[in-house]
C-alpha cells in the first residue's frame, strides 16, 4: 500500500550543549527519518585541515583542501558517521581540540559553501532530523517544522563535563563552561550563518528539562 505520508524536513538548531544530538537522534528514531549531524561535518573538515597544517587564514588551501579532502559522510538510521578513505573516524572528532577548530573554520566561506551543499542533498528528500547551528536559516530555511533548543551557560557546561572520559576528569567544569561560552560567542558572531533562532522556530529551553520532556514537546508539535 503507497502511504501518503509527506515525509518531513526538522531543523534543529542551537548552542553547544543544549541537548541537540540525543533529543534529534531520539526524534529521528521515532519518526523512522534519517539523522544529520552537520557540527560532525564541520568538526571533519577542522580534523582534516589541522591534520595537514592548514592554517585557517590561508584562504586558497582551505578550499583546496575542501576539493581534495577524502571525506564521507554517512546517515545509517540514527547514526552519522563520518569516514576519510575506509576509515570511520567519527570517534575522533569529538575530542576539545576539534571543538575548538571545528569552531574557527566553520567560520570559512570554502567550508560553508561546501557543507551547505553537501547538507542541502542529503536532506532534499525530506524524512530527515538534521541539527547544527544554521538548518532553520540557512540550510532548510523553508523546513516543515524549526526548533531551537536553548539551555542556561551552566547546565550546558555541566552536561558536556559529565560526558567527558574519566582520563580528562581532571578538566575542571569551570573551564568546560568557558570553552562553550567561547565557541558560541564565535559561532554567534560570525559574519557567515551565525548561531541565531529563526523566526519561525519553536523555542525551546531544556535547562530544567529532561530529554523525554523535550521530545515531547517537539512531538506535540509534528504534525506528520
Ligand atoms: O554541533 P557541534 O558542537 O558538533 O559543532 C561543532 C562546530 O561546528 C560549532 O562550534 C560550529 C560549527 N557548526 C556550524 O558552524 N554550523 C552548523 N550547522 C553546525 C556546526
Amino acid at each position: 500500500m503507497k502511504s501518503d505520508r509527506r515525509k518531513l524536513t526538522i531543523a534543529i538548531d542551537g548552542p553547544a550543549g543544549a541537548g541537540k544530538s540525543t533529543v534529534a537522534k531520539l526524534l529521528a528514531e521515532k519518526l523512522g527519518y534519517a539523522y544529520v549531524d552537520t557540527g560532525i561535518m564541520y568538526r571533519a573538515l577542522a580534523w582534516a585541515a589541522v591534520k595537514q597544517g592548514i592554517v585557517p587564514d590561508r584562504d586558497d588551501l582551505v578550499a583546496q583542501l575542501v576539493t581534495d579532502c577524502k571525506l564521507s559522510f554517512k546517515p545509517d538510521g540514527n547514526q552519522f558517521s563520518v569516514f576519510s578513505g575506509a576509515e570511520d573516524i567519527t570517534p575522533q572528532l569529538r575530542t576539545p581540540e576539534i571543538s575548538h577548530y571545528s569552531s574557527v573554520y566553520s567560520a570559512l566561506p570554502a567550508v560553508r559553501h561546501y557543507l551547505v551543499k553537501l547538507q542541502r542533498q542529503l536532506g532534499q528528500a525530506g524524512g530527515v532530523v538534521m541539527e547544527g547551528r544554521d538548518i532553520g536559516t540557512v540550510v532548510f530555511p523553508e523546513a516543515d517544522y524549526k526548533f531551537f533548543l536553548n539551555a542556561s551557560p551552566e547546565e550546558r557546561g555541566r552536561r558536556r563535563f559529565n560526558e567527558l572520559e574519566d582520563d580528562e576528569s581532571q578538566v575542571k567544569l569551570d573551564s568546560v563552561i568557558k570553552q562553550l561560552n567561547r565557541r558560541d560567542k564565535q559561532d554567534s558572531e560570525r559574519r557567515l550563518a551565525p548561531l541565531r533562532q529563526a523566526p519561525d522556530a519553536a523555542l525551546i529551553d531544556s535547562t530544567r528539562l529532561t530529554i523525554e520532556q523535550v521530545l515531547d514537546r517537539m512531538l506535540q508539535l509534528i504534525k506528520p
